[in-house]
């Protein structure tokens, strides 16, 4: 067994307990025979799922026991709120994950709701409240926003002591800068699921596709820094890239993040490649009872079987979001930035 996955294997049981981890492995790789953990350890590091379950458990696991000593000191449990602008199904799915998860881990939560129709000046009067409010540690204000709403204008209203999605200005400037301040969600989540599994980085050319503020921006950042994990030759590629194969293929970690289902092919990257995949998209399956499934950018059948770490969609980088989040939270709870 090699460290990895006896890590994998230590932490989860530790989480979970024995019976839970039994039924949790069965579900997680049915075809291998309960109880038989030794046996499945040279098909798993041929390919190494870096598995979010596994990783996010190990993490909320931190962050609970963290809230507990906060409250046996006589604090207060961190409090994160969430705004939510209408009722779009993806955003009402991820907040609602958001919330359950805060709970997990003992935090508070408020889920504030706003009509779609709601105006500029009423959502920055919310914002107004929530950044004068000492009873709420951090909040998010969910994307995407209607049409009408200037996102921007939005986001930098938000108290950067505050921004524990990391998407203001004043945090974003921080992190390009290498000084203290809440990094993008879902940027932190993989960063902690690259240390988690002890990926060697340092050196390595990744190729990040996509250049959203949320994610391939910071994401590029905090791969070219100096710091483990981190110190990789980045390239940035995006929708205006020519030849995006010539790239891939040229990359020792690809993170996909362009928003475009199963995109990414076997032929596309290089044998023992590492391979994130941060998209999330419901599709249409005749496989399944209810018709759809979700995917992410990475097509993960053919992947799998060339590259040496992959994240499954769902259950790999959407719960190291969460974590991202839980754990910015509890920064913001203990006052840990100045502004
Ligand atoms: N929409 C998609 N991802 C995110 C996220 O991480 N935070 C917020 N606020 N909205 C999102």
């Amino acid at each position: 067994m090699d460290d990895i996955a006896k890590k994998n294997f230590l932490c989860i049981i530790k989480v979970l307990g024995t019976g839970k981890f039994a039924l949790m492995w069965k579900h997680i790789y049915p075809h291998h025979k309960k109880n038989k953990f030794a046996q499945c350890i040279n098909p798993i590091c041929t390919m190494i799922l870096l598995d979010g379950k596994i990783a996010s458990a190990h993490f909320k696991v931190k962050i609970q026991e963290e809230v507990q000593q906060i409250i046996a000191a006589g604090g207060k449990p961190p409090h994160l709120a969430a705004i939510l602008v209408g009722s779009d199904g993806a955003s009402e799915t991820y907040v609602a994950n958001k919330i359950k998860t805060c709970h997990e881990v003992g935090f508070q939560s408020t889920l504030v709701r706003l009509d779609p129709t709601v105006s500029q000046q009423t959502l920055l009067d919310k914002i107004q409240e929530l950044n004068t409010d000492d009873n709420i540690d951090g909040y998010i204000v969910q994307m995407p926003l209607p049409k009408h709403i200037d996102e921007s204008e939005i986001t930098n209203a938000i108290n950067p002591a505050k921004d524990v999605d990391g998407f203001c200005a004043t945090n974003v400037g921080r992190i390009m800068l290498e000084q203290p301040g809440f990094v993008s969600a879902t940027p932190k989540g993989i960063m902690m699921m690259i240390d988690y599994f002890n990926i060697p980085t340092a050196g390595k050319h990744c190729v990040v596709i996509g250049r959203s503020n949320i994610v391939g921006g910071p994401m590029s950042i905090l791969m070219s820094r100096k710091t483990n994990p981190g110190n990789c030759t980045v390239t940035l590629c995006h929708s205006a890239t020519q030849n995006l194969t010539h790239f891939t293929l040229q990359a020792d970690i690809v993170i996909a993040a362009m928003g475009k289902p199963q995109f990414l092919k076997a032929d596309m990257i290089k044998t023992g490649a590492i391979v994130i995949d941060v998209g999330i998209t419901r599709i249409t399956s005749t496989q399944t009872k209810s018709g759809f499934k979700i995917v992410g950018d990475v097509d993960f059948d053919d992947v799998s079987k060339k590259c040496s770490y992959i994240t499954p969609v769902p259950g790999g980088v959407g719960l190291m979001t969460i974590v991202g989040l839980l754990q910015n939270t509890l920064l913001a709870a203990k006052k840990s930035f100045v502004y």
